[in-house]
């Protein structure tokens, strides 16, 4: 239960019609700037026009700030806010906390990677935890888009191509960030983000328009979104792009039919970042103030730092534009936000208490479990993983080796410094006895910089190396791998080379990492290959050639010892890809669900689809290693039918085959075979990673229904579940072979 105070009023507040009062009291006594002060956030940095955030904040002008990472700040700000606004309206701040606040986790690919949604549930209560007791509120994650299309940058951001898997790791962070009630002083608010279709921008080039049928929306892109609604998300954020050539912060359809109407949310959408404002730039609004009435029709709550609604809403009241009630209606939910939050009643923070929760030893620990359980063993010819620990000279090579940068990887919280365990300090570690040599090779650095490189002071603002320079570097990592008895290659893509603005039209290993990773196998020296990446890679080269290769992804703070645990078996890998890895940056968009056509593989009439190379993925959705070997076997459906509504449990027994202790993700897919609209061959519908030791066989049920064998039909223009078959499949990979029908009748 809450209790509030202000102007001497102290009221309990605990239901949801307590709530609602408090809210219309607090409206009852705001004045119209104040209204429209609540949907204004104020960006607290240079880099964000406008006027002083704290003249915002006095006059009543500002609901939120952001970009401000400053304990003392955020306090000096509530107190503006509290006490010398007219109505004392406490401040929310905003951050985007990521993948950690001071400890950081695994990227959210590599979150998903480890198909246990304990490892992002835990890793954002981390998060959380650290980022609240700093004086923040509110993260602007999860990023919960789907993307098919690996040149696209921000793939690194969310949980990859499959709607199932990714609804999953949409709800497990949102848990993290929000716990079972916003009440908890030791959790954040969620904001489910981008609404809606931000993966599909055509060509992977981000902020380009997204053209999506309403099929592809329904089936793939909502559902992680309509998952967090059911699990409770405080907040959405509305994209950036055109969806269907109407910009999405602008977009009714999305905000209103969708999101309220559809799907009952309660919350509150901000926009993207000067999204409202922006409107007019993408040739949608005749000017600002057009642009502000279109974010209001179209829902949008909160306006990100455009100030396109501070300038413009009172005067668009003021010409019977816009009433009153329609402000209002927007207003309501930021506010029952605060007051569910318990922000009237604590609207500052402890200063005292930051540093002790940022030293908590802890937070580590689960960042490094976190990273084992996120890391994907792509390939291991001979067994040479895992690695023995009595070797005398390890050669640690590549531009990665030793960079914190690319450990804890892309969107590092405003203000943080990497402060990464690097892969070069992980194997020194396991290694004491041993002589690690290190050498970097060339510099790798992205063609055309960032804006954001600008924003972020790193290695990356350096001069660019000159040719000779690489030349000695290449020469002397050669020389370094030489004189070892045992190669570790990290190669892969810097932090600012996937994320935001950062899409490629190629998907190699940028620079000359794989000329490097060449010259170095000429050696004849065993070479293991870690990557550290936030996109698949196209490594065709390296897949045949280099025995052993560890996707680690971008692992965070703990992520070099976390390799090193992999690298030397005191861990056994059992990650799995949640995106498939194409051979060419040029087949993409490239991903396991597709329909079958009328000429698929292996069928007589087969063509295939490219002549220059078929565009079958180097390693398929699903796909992982282990230092132990499963056999998947007995796969039962309870019943051999089934009428519609009803459910069926499916059974398969896993059994491990190996020497040692490992996990195993059961993967359930689904094709329906015939019916309204053609299906995908494949659909992820259950998983579950278990644990086995050397002999143990575990029976994994999973279970079938309506939630699972439903679909957003093109022909029914609406959900429908079918009399039809089904094939399904269970297995480690989204190639499973274990195969059992199940009709579906009236
Ligand atoms: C990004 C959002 C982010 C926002 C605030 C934008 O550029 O697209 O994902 O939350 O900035 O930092």
């Amino acid at each position: 239960m809450n209790t509030m105070k202000r102007s001497g009023t102290e009221t309990a507040v605990s239901t949801e019609s307590e709530v609602a009062a408090r809210v219309e009291t607090l409206l009852g006594q705001m004045s119209l700037v104040e209204k429209i002060g609540q949907l204004n956030q104020v960006g607290g940095v240079a880099f964000a026009p406008g006027p002083k955030a704290e003249d915002q904040i006095r006059v009543g002008g500002a609901g939120s700030v952001l970009w401000v990472n400053d304990t003392k700040r955020f306090n000096e700000l509530q107190k503006i806010a509290v006490e010398e606004s007219p109505s004392g309206i406490p401040l929310l701040f905003a951050l985007d906390v990521i993948h950690g606040y001071r400890t950081i986790f695994p990227v959210p690919l590599a979150m998903a990677s480890s198909w246990d949604p304990a490892v992002p549930e835990k890793s954002q209560a981390v998060a959380a935890q650290e980022a609240r007791a700093a004086g923040i509120h509110w993260t602007f994650a999860p990023m919960i888009d789907i993307a098919r299309d690996a040149r696209w940058g921000r793939i690194v951001e969310g949980a990859g191509e499959d709607p199932y898997l990714g609804s999953a790791m949409a709800v497990a962070q949102v848990r993290g960030f929000q716990g079972s009630d916003i009440a908890d002083p030791e959790r954040v608010l969620a904001c489910a983000k981008h609404f809606a279709g931000y993966g599909y921008s055509d060509g992977g080039r981000d902020y380009d328009p997204v053209y999506l049928s309403e099929t592809q929306l329904r089936n793939i892109v909502l559902p992680p979104f309509a998952a967090t609604v059911k699990a409770g998300v405080a907040t959405f954020m509305s994209a950036y792009m055109d969806l269907n050539d109407v910009p999405a912060s602008g977009n009714r359809f999305l905000m209103r039919q969708v999101l309220r109407e559809e799907w009952g949310f309660e919350g509150f959408v901000v926009s993207d970042a000067f999204a409202v404002g922006n409107m007019l730039i993408q040739g949608h609004a005749r000017d600002r103030r057009d642009a502000a009435l279109r974010g209001i029709k179209a829902g949008l709550n909160m306006d990100m730092s455009s100030y396109a609604y501070a300038e413009n809403l009172a005067e668009l009241v003021a010409d019977g534009v816009l009433s009153v009630a329609e402000i209002e209606e927007l207003v309501r939910p930021i506010l029952a936000i605060k007051v569910k939050m318990g922000l009237f009643e604590r609207p500052y923070v402890d200063e005292n208490r930051l540093a002790e929760v940022l030293a908590q030893p802890e937070n580590r620990q689960t960042a490094r479990w976190a990273a084992q359980r996120s890391m994907v063993l792509l390939k291991n010819e001979g067994g040479l993983l895992p690695l023995k620990t009595n070797l005398q000279k390890v050669a640690v090579i590549g531009p990665l080796a030793d960079s914190m940068e690319a450990t804890e990887g892309s969107w590092m919280v405003f203000g943080h410094t990497p402060a990464a365990v690097t892969v070069l300090a992980g194997i020194r570690a396991k290694l004491p006895q041993a002589e690690v040599s290190y050498a970097p090779g060339p510099e790798i650095r992205r063609d055309i910089p960032s804006w954001f490189e600008s924003l972020m002071a790193g290695e990356t603002l350096k001069p660019p190396q000159t040719a000779a320079e690489a030349e000695a570097a290449f020469q002397a990592a050669v020389e370094t791998a030489r004189a070892a008895d045992l190669v570790v290659m990290v190669l892969g893509e810097t932090a600012l080379m996937a994320g935001e603005a950062a899409s490629r039209a190629s998907l190699d290993l940028p620079g000359r990492q794989e000329e490097l990773l060449k010259a170095v196998a000429d050696l004849g020296k065993p070479v293991v290959l870690v990557l550290l990446n936030g996109r698949p890679l196209s490594i065709n080269w390296a897949a045949e050639h280099i025995p052993a290769i560890l996707e680690a992804w971008e692992p965070g703070t703990e992520g070099g010892h976390a390799v090193a645990d992999i690298l030397f078996g005191e861990v056994n890998p059992g990650g799995k890809l949640p995106v498939s890895f194409p051979r060419k940056g040029s087949h993409a968009p490239l991903y396991y669900a597709r329909n079958l056509t009328h000429s698929p593989e292996g069928s007589q009439m087969y063509n295939p689809r490219y002549w220059d190379g078929l565009p079958v993925p180097l390693y398929p959705f699903g796909f992982g290693l282990s230092y132990t070997t499963f056999k998947f076997s007995n796969l039962k459906v309870s019943a051999p039918q089934m009428k519609v509504g009803e459910r069926v449990t499916v059974s398969v027994d896993v059994a491990n085959t190996g020497e040692v202790a490992g996990e195993e993700v059961a993967q359930l897919y689904i094709h329906q075979k015939w019916g309204s609209d053609s299906r995908p061959l494949r659909e992820l519908k259950g998983f579950e990673r278990i644990a086995l030791q050397p002999g143990e066989t575990k029976t994994v049920t999973f279970s079938l229904g309506s939630d699972e064998l439903s679909y957003w039909s093109t022909n029914a223009n609406g959900w429908i579940q079918e009399t039809t078959t089904f094939d399904i499949w269970v297995g480690g990979d989204s190639l499973a072979t274990l195969h059992a029908d199940l009709e579906v009748v009236e």
